[in-house]
């Protein structure tokens, strides 16, 4: 990570949830000219920045090349009152395995097919090769895939969570929350949190009682 800054104009390089891009992360700048003055000292594109509907630097990014691919609200809940709730029949979960890359990325492909993240994404996302991360957890039935989910912990935070659509509405999502609220416990956390796109999502958020902090805006330059 480095701090980019130009006179008017400074960003930090941050990685990027489209796992392509560089997120321009603190992102700020006085005038059009300050930001292609900072523009001009970025790597290469793709360039990916978040921020909130109302913010002033929307116009100027977006008549300097950036295009919005995604309207999302940032979530959280405490972990108090939870519930624990198990899996359906013949659903297991448990820690994720890399040797279930190739059913997972199968998984991974269909279960978000209507992620705006995932349509930025280059496929193979990572995550097929990722059973180090806290937080990491797939529903399984016999050698196939049907959901996973990923949280930083202890902080909470949802990175990445899907159930394949023909398996959904049968408490997948709501068994691999519990594995990351009981994980969340474990490591101390206080709260689960994360940023949602999809109606979906939105849906089985509002029904976990998460509540909507902010809105934000995601913005990607391409080239
Ligand atoms: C969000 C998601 C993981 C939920 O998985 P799921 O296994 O269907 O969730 P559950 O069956 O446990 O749903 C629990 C409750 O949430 C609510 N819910 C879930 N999906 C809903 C929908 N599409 N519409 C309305 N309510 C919904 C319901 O109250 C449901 O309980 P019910 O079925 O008894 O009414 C799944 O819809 C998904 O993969 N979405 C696309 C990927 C995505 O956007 N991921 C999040 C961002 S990383």
């Amino acid at each position: 990570m480095a701090n980019i800054s130009v006179t008017g104009a400074s960003c930090r390089l941050e990685p990027s949830l489209t796992a392509d891009a560089i997120r321009l992360g603190s992102l700020s700048a006085v005038s059009p000219p300050a930001l292609e003055r900072l523009i001009a000292e970025l790597p290469e594109p793709p360039w990916d920045v978040e921020l909130a509907p109302d913010d002033d630097l929307l116009g100027d990014l977006l008549a300097a090349g950036f295009e919005q691919y995604a309207e999302a609200d940032v979530l959280a809940r405490s972990l108090e009152g939870s519930r624990t709730n198990p899996p359906p029949p013949g659903v297991k979960i448990g820690p994720y395995r890399n040797d279930w890359s190739e059913p997972f990325a199968e998984a991974e492909e269909r279960a978000m097919a209507e992620s705006a993240f995932y349509a930025e994404m280059a496929a193979p996302t990572g995550y097929e090769q990722a059973d180090h991360l806290t937080g990491f957890f797939a529903a399984t039935a016999g050698t196939e895939v049907l959901g996973f989910i990923q949280a930083t912990l202890p902080q909470g935070w949802i990175n990445w969570f899907g159930v394949v659509p023909e398996h959904r509405r049968r408490g997948i999502g709501r068994a691999l929350l519990s594995e990351v609220v009981s994980a969340a416990r474990e490591a101390r956390g206080t709260h689960l949190a994360g940023i949602v796109a999809s109606e979906s999502a939105r849906a089985f958020f509002a029904a976990e009682r998460f509540e909507v902090r902010n809105r934000r805006l995601l913005l990607i330059r391409r080239s």
